[in-house]
């Protein structure tokens, strides 16, 4: 596709990110990464791939953001994971100065570019870039949801021994275990889950679901997934390129949908080429709605601590 990517942070999700888009034959992708050389090394690597692979396509790497002008899309994933002796407002403080770094000097180069903010916490990071983009916020959103309802899917998928394409599962709110599968508008072949999977089954998908992120975290011992996340990041960039008007659970600026207001929160939106097109509100039940209100809460609190911080 004649578009141009730039991905910030040369690690393990952002070069799969770059493998991936450079495979599904984006004209251009540019990899950044603070450390020298990093984003170098693994863009000519991707590049020297291209001859057996037969694609003709542009990736490069460094460390001046030049090479990203004009992007089309940006995709954040710069950060530091959480080191021993460090606490969350440490964690929050660093990833927070980054974010804030990495979005400005990004769009210098591309000012009207679509910006998807990866880097955690993810919620209250993607609120940070809306701050210091002074772009509209339907231009600039998170990956979240796509990966959390994959993660989902999959368990489904083995639990009842059903075709991953059989199953539309969606997840919303925090990006964190308060996150909220829901179950009446998640479907096993158009039968709501509710209908489909006895309770306590059922229980224990949303917990694993809940969990997903850890329990990779625990058999790495370092580092945390990336190759989910990088196909859930392709998916976002693939709808908005393509201009798809594909309904995808988005981490999305808020302004009183679901009765939540000023947050940047999971929620299904359209996307197409201006970024978020459409934010669709669910019929929810009681139970969900209090557990998506009870899940905002928690990223208020990190957005307020992240405040207190700056
Ligand atoms: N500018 C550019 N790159 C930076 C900066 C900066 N200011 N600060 C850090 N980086 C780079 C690091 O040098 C590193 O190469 O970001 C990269 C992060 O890569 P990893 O540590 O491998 O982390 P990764 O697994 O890719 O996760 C990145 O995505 O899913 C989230 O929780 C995850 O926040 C994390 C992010």
């Amino acid at each position: 596709m004649n578009k141009k990517i730039s991905v910030i942070g040369a690690g393990n999700v952002g070069a799969t990110t770059a493998q991936r888009l450079f495979e599904k034959s984006y004209s251009e992708v540019a990899l950044i990464d603070i450390a020298e050389g990093l984003a170098e090394g693994k863009a000519l690597d991707i590049l020297q791939s291209g001859p057996v692979l037969g694609l003709d396509n542009y990736i490069s790497g460094s460390t001046n953001y030049e090479i990203t002008k004009n992007s089309d899309v940006i995709v954040i994933t710069s950060g530091i994971a959480r080191k021993p002796g460090m606490s969350r407002d440490d964690l929050l403080k660093i990833n927070m100065n980054i974010v804030s770094e990495v979005t400005k000097k990004s769009l210098d180069q591309s000012p009207d570019a679509l910006v998807i903010v990866v880097t955690n916490p993810l919620d209250a990071m993607a609120m940070q870039a809306f701050k210091v983009s002074e772009k509209k916020p339907n231009k600039i959103f998170g990956m979240a949801g796509v990966l959390d309802s994959a993660r989902f899917t999959t368990f489904i998928s083995q639990s009842e021994n059903t075709s991953v394409n059989s199953i539309s599962s969606n997840v919303l709110g925090g990006h964190g275990d308060t996150m909220v599968p829901l179950l009446n508008n998640s479907f096993i072949g158009g039968k709501s889950l509710t209908e489909s999977i006895e309770p306590n089954k059922l229980d224990k998908l949303v917990e694993r679901t809940q969990n997903g992120g850890a329990e990779i975290v625990n058999y790495l011992k370092t580092g945390s997934a990336f190759y989910a996340p990088s196909a859930s990041i392709v998916k976002m960039v693939d709808a908005v390129c393509a201009d798809a008007k594909t309904v995808l659970p988005t981490t999305a600026y808020l302004q009183g949908e679901y009765g939540i207001n000023d947050l940047y929160f999971g929620v299904p939106a359209k996307l197409g080429k201006n970024g978020i097109e459409e934010i669709i509100e669910y019929e929810l039940s009681d139970s969900e709605q209090a557990d998506l209100i009870k899940s905002a809460e928690a990223v208020r609190e990190t957005v307020k601590a992240m405040e207190n911080l700056s």
